[in-house]
């Protein structure tokens, strides 16, 4: 996969070196390159903002360096992404190149976006700091290729860099060959599967006694089906107590009966229309 992020902050990038990302680069599996906006610049002061029209607070990121910036790198696109966002790769999928334009006005970056960034073989990164950038750097691109606006929660970042960060590594640990363990991110809280709507439960490692605090026994002994039981347990009450809209929102046949059991434990109940909720009256946290 072929990794490009433009910014005025290329420093902010360095974590990129580290770590899960840094090791598949040097593995071979990415290929990341960061850009200086400012080198798009033609001007002394190497100007890349200017005030909003219409007036207002902060000033607006100009059009023209984002744009030189994107026409270079589009144009050094890898060879299997042509810069066609109607082109199909066969397999169904529109291949190209994936403009990701983080903005806390975007739509929510979620596993499932990852997963979908994952599947594809070059990502830009425009992070942008101010107001945002000129709109008509989206609408120009959008025309070339596959443009998302992300944003990576309900909070205003003074820019897009850490958001930048947030995502590589939530989609480079998908990728094949990442992860040491092909099964590691199967059962991770939000990826699809069995634990779909699911927060993952608490885990433990040795001594099995530690400040006088034990392991659960039921981790000690060997008995897989008891231990399964435990962590959807667990699960189930992790997330009815951090994120009940999730267990909401969960199809009927997300449950099984030793679910069904345990939900009805916690204060859970079926409505009229199959998924959970909590029994009026129950407390809910
Ligand atoms: N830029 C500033 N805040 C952001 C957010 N929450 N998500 C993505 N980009 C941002």
């Amino acid at each position: 996969m072929r990794l490009d992020v433009i910014t005025i902050f290329p420093e902010y990038l360095a974590p990129l070196r580290l770590s899960l990302v840094g090791r598949a680069a040097d593995r071979g599996l990415l290929d990341i390159r960061v850009h200086d906006l400012r080198a798009w610049t033609h001007d002394r002061h190497h100007t890349v903002d200017d005030t909003p029209y219409g007036g207002g607070p902060g000033m607006v990121m100009k059009p023209e360096p984002w744009g030189e910036a994107l026409d270079e790198i589009l144009a050094d696109t890898p060879v299997d992404t042509p810069i066609d966002p109607d082109a199909d790769d066969g397999g169904g999928g529109a291949r190209g190149p994936v403009l990701v334009v983080p903005t806390p006005s975007g739509r929510p970056f979620s596993q499932e976006v990852a997963a979908e960034l994952a599947d594809r073989s070059h990502l830009i990164f425009t992070p942008a700091r101010y107001e945002g950038i000129d709109r008509r750097v989206v609408e120009e691109y959008a025309e070339r290729a596959e443009v998302r606006e992300l944003s990576i929660g309900d909070y205003v970042l003074a820019g897009g860099e850490a958001p930048v960060l947030v995502m590589v590594e939530a989609v480079v640990r998908l990728l094949p060959g990442v992860l040491g363990n092909a099964e590691s991110h199967r059962d991770d809280s939000f990826a699809a599967g069995s634990m779909a709507h699911l927060l993952e439960g608490p885990v433990y490692t040795k001594p099995p006694v530690w400040r006088g605090r034990e392991v659960p026994q039921v981790l000690l002994g060997g008995h897989h089906g008891h231990i399964a039981r435990w962590r959807r347990d667990h699960a189930l009450r992790r997330t009815a107590e951090h994120r009940p809209d999730l267990l909401r929102a969960a199809p009927p046949e997300s449950w099984d009966p030793g679910d069904r059991r345990f939900l009805a434990e916690l204060g859970w109940e079926s409505g009229p229309d199959g998924r959970f909720g909590p029994r009026p009256g129950a407390v809910e946290e």
